[in-house]
């Protein structure tokens, strides 16, 4: 467990930086991550490096005994470089080039940036790839970010009519593959094929779903470009990305595939103010974060990276960038550190050493004020370095007793057919992560290719393309298992499936939908379930069905099914059945539960239990009576923390 921080030499004075060395280190921190903005330093001119800066920034820092994550700079391609290939822009859905003047402004397939981004990386890596002190690389920062996965230009067109090319072999595959009978949208060749937009209304599902599909392979070609060449000039160096949280528009599962180690950016009082919570949440938790916001992608993370992930960036205090920036209630920033370190976190880095004066960002906090005083996060940072000290190093997480199935195709699809308002295939999953962990289950978060050996209750928010592989790994895992709502509802191509939904799940599961219907707030029939009815929220399916149904909707039809241990749920369903359904889950899985207060969470981790209390009074901690606490006591003040080994 180590801690870091971002840090811009370039902001700063060289004068100033041996001295911020110093005291990131007396601060307690080992890493420093540097260079991911900095490309109009390093190359003020075509092919004139300028590495004397960075020569001594790197040294700088490794005199003081810290270790550098180096990043590639692709992010933010300079002005003279953005003027010689003015192609390279990406384009958006109304066919307007993104402009230059903040970053991220270039398409993944411009292959005039592609190669300008291998030729920097070479460079980068060539100087520093085997210095003593780089530990660690980034590639490029936040990919997708300011919504830039998707881009519409000409560039774009052409590779996806490659990628059509390539996938389908032959333009009959194709429109056969795309219904493209519909509305008379034959084509007779792939050179006649435009992106998914500017339509006079919606475009084809599976045209569109293609499009997903080949942005995403782009965000992963463009970064194996890079991790290639890094392997290559930096050997024994983790490489790592920096993901962005409630961010699904390319794969991460596929796209981590290349890298040793994810990371993520956590800024928990943005995400909560800026994703779908309700105003009494986003009040109730404003200073502490959302109890499940920084899990859900701490787990997230841990499954992409194959159990090796790091916090790259975590929030110090107000950010910026939200519609609302509330400062962090004090102590709450070495609570989420703490939070990430139970998840299994290598490293925690803050981002940033010290609020820029000017800038996009000026009003985004640092662990230090722009006049170099130390800020409230710093000294949360200080006292966490010190905890670290006294608790001792933790193993990495083992496998949860639980596994959620994440899909990003699926979460695809669903944005491409909602088919109601509000249905989105995140939010289902992060729904259902509440509930498991409302219970206090660890819980790992896994893709629909994992391998689900050993685990007790797995739970599937939706998987619209289930395939064959997933069901009998899940079946043969012997895990109970949840699907939710529209699973195998799809084909891969994007059909209705010839056998109806749910599709290849018929061959565990003796149920066929007949009908779907979307409700808007306050329709539609409840749903009763031993003795208690629960409000129906959104969707609801008809099931054609000889199995005795375990929750009915109130106007008749099952609503929930079993056979064996295969369950599925015909509805989109309320907190409150949700946590009826997996108590009785997990009791027949034999995963044991905890009763937590409202607000409370517990992570395990090589022995040791975290509980989080996120609610805004204090809580009694929920450890068992006479524990020797490791941090905290049997009080846990709003947004503090407890640990204690359990025995
Ligand atoms: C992240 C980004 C950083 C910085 C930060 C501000 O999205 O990677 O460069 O902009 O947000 O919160």
């Amino acid at each position: 467990m180590k801690l870091g921080v971002c840090y811009y030499p370039e902001h700063w004075p060289q004068a100033d930086w041996a001295d911020d060395a110093r005291r990131m280190a007396q601060m307690g921190l080992t890493w420093v991550r540097i260079g991911e903005f900095a490309w109009s330093r390093i190359e003020p001119e075509p092919r004139r490096f300028d590495w004397d800066w960075l020569d001594r920034a790197v040294e700088t820092l490794a005199a003081a005994g810290l270790t550098i994550v180096m990043c590639t700079p692709t992010a933010t391609p300079p002005k003279w470089l953005v003027d010689a290939h003015p192609d390279m822009l990406a384009v958006d859905a109304q066919g307007r080039p993104r402009g230059f003047g903040s970053r991220r402004h270039y398409c993944f397939s411009s292959e005039d940036y592609r190669a300008e981004c291998a030729r920097i990386t070479q460079a980068v890596a060539a100087r520093y790839g085997r210095h003593r002190a780089v530990g660690a690389w980034q590639t490029d920062n936040e990919y997708g970010c300011h919504d830039t996965t998707i881009s519409y230009s000409r560039n774009a067109a052409r590779r996806f009519r490659t990628w059509l090319a390539q996938r389908y072999q032959s333009i009959e595959a194709l429109n056969r593959a795309w219904g493209a009978v519909f509305w008379s949208q034959e084509y007779r060749a792939f050179e006649e094929i435009d992106p998914p937009n500017l339509t006079v209304t919606e475009a084809n599902p599976s045209h569109r779903l293609d499009y997903n599909r080949f942005a995403s392979d782009e965000v992963a070609g463009f970064n194996r470009l890079q991790t290639d060449i890094l392997r290559r000039l930096s050997p024994g160096r983790d490489i790592t990305h920096n993901f962005m949280g409630f961010y699904t528009e390319f794969d991460h599962f596929a796209v981590a595939r290349d890298l040793d180690v994810a990371s993520w950016d956590s800024y928990p009082l943005g995400f909560l103010e800026q994703f779908w919570f309700s105003d009494a949440e986003k009040l109730a938790y404003l200073r502490q974060g959302h109890p499940d916001i920084a899990a859900f992608h701490h787990d997230l993370y841990r499954g992409c990276g194959r159990g090796r992930w790091w916090v790259m960036e975590q929030q110090p205090g107000p950010v910026n960038w939200a519609r609302f920036n509330p400062a962090p209630l004090p102590g709450v920033v070495r609570t989420w550190s703490w939070e990430a370190f139970a998840h299994g976190a290598e490293v925690v880095s803050y981002f940033r050493w010290r609020q820029a004066p000017f800038g996009q960002e000026q009003l985004h906090a640092g662990l230090n004020r722009p006049d170099r005083v130390e800020d409230q996060g710093g000294g949360e940072a200080r006292q966490v370095a010190r905890e670290i000290e006294a608790l001792g190093p933790l193993a990495p997480c083992r496998r949860a007793p639980v596994a959620l199935v994440f899909s990003y195709e699926a979460d695809w699809h669903l944005k491409i057919q909602p088919q109601g308002h509000g249905f989105d295939g995140l939010r289902l999953a992060f729904e259902f992560y509440e509930a498991l962990r409302r219970r206090g289950l660890d819980v790992d978060i896994l893709p629909p290719d994992a391998d689900f050996t050993g685990y007790g209750l797995v739970v599937c928010p939706t998987l619209p393309m289930l395939q064959t592989a997933t069901l009998e790994a899940l079946q043969a895992s012997g895990a109970v298992v949840l699907f939710g709502p529209r699973t195998g509802s799809r084909t891969p191509e994007g059909h209705i499936p010839a056998e109806l939904p749910p599709g290849p799940l018929q061959a565990g599961l003796a149920i066929k939908v007949t009908r779907v219907e979307s409700l808007r707030p306050g329709a539609g029939p409840a749903v009763a379930f031993e003795g208690r009815t629960f409000a129906a929220r959104l969707w609801r399916e008809t099931l054609e069905t000889a199995l005795a149904p375990r929750a009915s909707f109130t106007d008749g039809g099952a609503a929930w099914v079993a056979q064996g241990r295969l369950n599925y749920l015909a509805t989109w369903p309320q907190p409150e059945l949700l946590d009826a359904v997996i108590e009785t889950l997990a009791r027949e899985a034999g995963v044991p539960l905890t009763d937590l207060a409202q607000g409370v969470r517990l992570r395990r981790r090589d022995g040791v239990t975290f509980a989080f209390n996120f609610a805004p009074e204090p809580r009694a901690t929920p450890a068992p009576p006479g524990m020797g606490y490791l941090m905290g006591g049997e009080v846990l003040p709003p947004g503090g923390l407890a640990a204690w080994r359990q025995t």
